[in-house]
């Protein structure tokens, strides 16, 4: 579209651009509680062990860090669609999402009361908000047993129910947390969203730049990023970052009964992708993709772009 500008020296034409992405509702704008309260139906979201009862870490103010009244967890109750829902959201801006003692015991004990739920004859939907760098650097064993109580209580409470993990960035999904995202039934990712077990730097540090550039934003993006990771069938859901879209998909996976077997229950199909893949030999993501048996991601640029309002 073009725009006339009449000036003393004649007129000006302009290109007016249409911006790429026109973003309704950023679901990545949202707080920790927002994003809860977003997906709950509305009018019913009701949290537990709010900031109020000051549930904080010890183990910060040690080390000289202020610590937070709710401890970067929101654990949201609620009604999904007209049933009983459980939401539990981290807050990447408070340590960067990082899992300690105690917002770690709060979503592994949210986790295991909505199994105990199940067996008692109550159903309820999980859904996780996965907005972490992993581990707790301050906390760190203490972090390591929470998130082995919380992979516990995902694969106990996915006999149930599809426990559904949303990745919306800016932080992403890293390290232990990386794995939870792993065990649930179904990943719903935006292109912001990023997902591994180690972060760039950490690979860069441990492996060198050879290995891995964390300064090659299209190489990130390829790799870890949330269109990549659907791409190659590591989520099974990739929405807009909009609070609608995020909605209607964790909406729908229940609708649908969720993925079965998980894919983390599928250990043959992973151990034939193992075996088919050459360790000598850098993989991108079309050809991981092939190789999984999914069609191949046709457009790469989408997978490389930086997406709008992606983390720095
Ligand atoms: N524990 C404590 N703090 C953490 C953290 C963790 N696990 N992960 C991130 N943070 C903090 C950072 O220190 C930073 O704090 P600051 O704002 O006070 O400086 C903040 O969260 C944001 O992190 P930053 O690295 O600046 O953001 P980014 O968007 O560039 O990268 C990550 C985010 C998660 C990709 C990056 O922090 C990273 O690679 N972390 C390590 C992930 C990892 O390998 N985890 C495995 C551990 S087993």
């Amino acid at each position: 579209m073009n725009a006339q500008t009449d000036t003393p020296t004649g007129t000006v034409t302009d290109t007016v651009r249409t911006p790429a992405v026109v973003l309704k509702d950023a679901f990545t704008e949202l707080s920790a509680r927002e994003r809860a309260a977003s997906l709950l139906d509305e009018g019913t979201f009701r949290e537990l062990l709010g900031p109020f009862e000051r549930l904080e870490s010890p183990h910060l103010a040690p080390q000289g860090i202020v610590p937070q009244s709710d401890d970067g967890a929101v654990v949201a109750r609620g009604t999904l669609g007209g049933e009983r829902a459980v939401v539990v959201a981290l807050d990447g801006k408070f340590q960067g999402g990082g899992i300690g003692e105690v917002n770690g015991a709060k979503l592994a004990a949210a986790l295991e009361l909505a199994a105990d739920d199940w067996e008692s004859g109550k159903p309820i939907r999980p859904v996780v908000l996965l907005e972490t760098g992993g581990i707790r650097l301050q906390e760190a064993n203490l972090g390591l047993l929470a998130i082995a109580d919380i992979h516990a209580a995902i694969v106990r409470l996915r006999q149930y129910t599809p426990v559904v993990g949303v990745v919306a960035g800016m932080v992403g999904c890293f390290g232990g947390m990386g794995i939870a995202a792993g065990l649930c039934t179904d990943l719903v990712v935006t292109r912001q969203g990023r997902l591994g077990l180690n972060g760039p730097e950490v690979i860069e540090q441990e492996a060198g730049v050879e290995e891995f550039d964390s300064r090659d934003r299209a190489l990130v993006w390829a790799t870890i990023g949330g269109a990549a990771r659907a791409a190659t069938g590591l989520a099974e859901r990739l929405v807009d970052d909009d609070v609608s879209a995020v909605a209607d998909a964790v909406h729908g996976v229940f609708a649908a009964g969720g993925t079965e077997p998980p894919r983390s229950a599928r250990v043959e199909d992973a151990l034939a992708l193992l075996a088919r893949i050459d360790p000598a030999r850098r993989l991108t993501a079309r050809d991981l993709a092939e190789l999984s048996g999914l069609p191949s991601p046709t457009d790469l640029t989408a997978l490389t772009d930086e997406p709008n309002g992606a983390a720095k």
